[in-house]
């Protein structure tokens, strides 16, 4: 079970003097019960990719697969991969629009034809993975804080049940501790089963929560591997907008002085190594 990208092309407004080429030459799987992160700067085409792995756009060339599912818009399978990959959107506000939190939850799986029971059990599943109780149920989504809203959009997508979550840009506007309470949920998704595709512009967090990361830089494709892989050729190459972790930069320092230290964005585990090298 996963989602497979070949060469992966996709320009806007081609053969105008509009035309921009958002993404070219991505190649990338994602397994379920994976974590991969998606890291660029504005306009490196983070939102254009999100887009395709939910078939809401296609692309010009190349190949996506969803569980072997090849995303065309003929394809008759569309309606399977949008309830396979989840999409939340950048701004919740995008997707919220029911007058209640437990009627947003619902549509999904009510869009689905599924039964009224199932669509109950659906609904407070959901709700209850992103930590809402059912003193939300009859609340309107657009009263609630930046970090709730953030998490019913969540809800209302979990409740068709997904394969792959795929998030644009979920911490944008949260305070440290909404973003690390963000990351904590997703964990727990991950944990279940689902895959994970989180998209970012925070270098840190993609090396913080990761298993693979998708460097974009300009649409092209830079780096597509672990964290270690990214900060080694980070290390070696600027890229636009995205700036190494000052622990990376610093155990890098130190590494080239020649003392024996991991080059690493964790600096619990940099304090520990210093802390030993100091006590010998
Ligand atoms: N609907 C659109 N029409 C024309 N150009 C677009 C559209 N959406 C995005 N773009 C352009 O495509 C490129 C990638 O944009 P986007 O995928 O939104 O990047 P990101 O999410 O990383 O900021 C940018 O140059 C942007 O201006
Ligand atoms: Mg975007």
């Amino acid at each position: 079970m996963s989602i497979e990208i070949h060469n992966l092309k996709h320009v806007y407004h081609p053969g105008t003097p509009l035309e921009t080429i958002a993404l070219q030459g991505i190649d990338l799987s994602i397994h379920m019960k994976q974590w991969l992160t998606v890291v660029g700067h504005t306009g490196s085409g983070k939102s254009t990719l999100a887009q395709h792995l939910n078939a809401l756009l296609f692309c010009q060339e190349g190949t996506i697969k969803v569980d072997s599912i090849s995303l065309d818009p003929r394809s008759k399978q569309l309606r399977t991969v949008r309830q396979k990959v989840g999409l939340v959107f950048q701004y919740p506000e995008q997707q919220l629009f029911a007058e209640t939190i437990y009627d947003e939850v619902a549509f999904a799986p009510r869009n689905w034809g599924v039964d009224p029971d199932t669509v109950a059990e659906r609904v407070e599943n959901a709700l209850v993975r992103v930590g809402l109780n059912s003193s939300f149920y009859q609340r309107s989504p657009f009263h609630l804080s930046g970090g709730e809203k953030r998490r019913v959009a969540i809800a209302s997508v979990l409740s068709a049940n997904p394969d792959y979550l795929v998030l644009d840009e979920p911490t944008a506007g949260l305070d440290a501790s909404g973003r690390k309470d963000l990351m904590g949920l997703l964990a727990g998704l991950r944990e279940d089963g689902l895959g994970i595709v989180l998209i970012t512009h925070d270098l840190e967090l993609a090396l913080a929560c990761s298993e693979k990361i998708l460097v974009l830089e300009h649409g092209r494709q830079l780096t597509y591997g672990t964290p270690e892989n990214v900060i080694d050729s980070l290390l070696k190459r600027h890229v636009y907008g995205l700036l190494l972790p000052e622990v990376v930069q610093m155990s890098h320092e130190l590494f080239l002085k020649g003392l024996d230290v991991p080059i690493t964005g964790d600096e619990f585990l940099l304090a520990q190594v210093l802390i030993e090298k100091v006590r010998k």
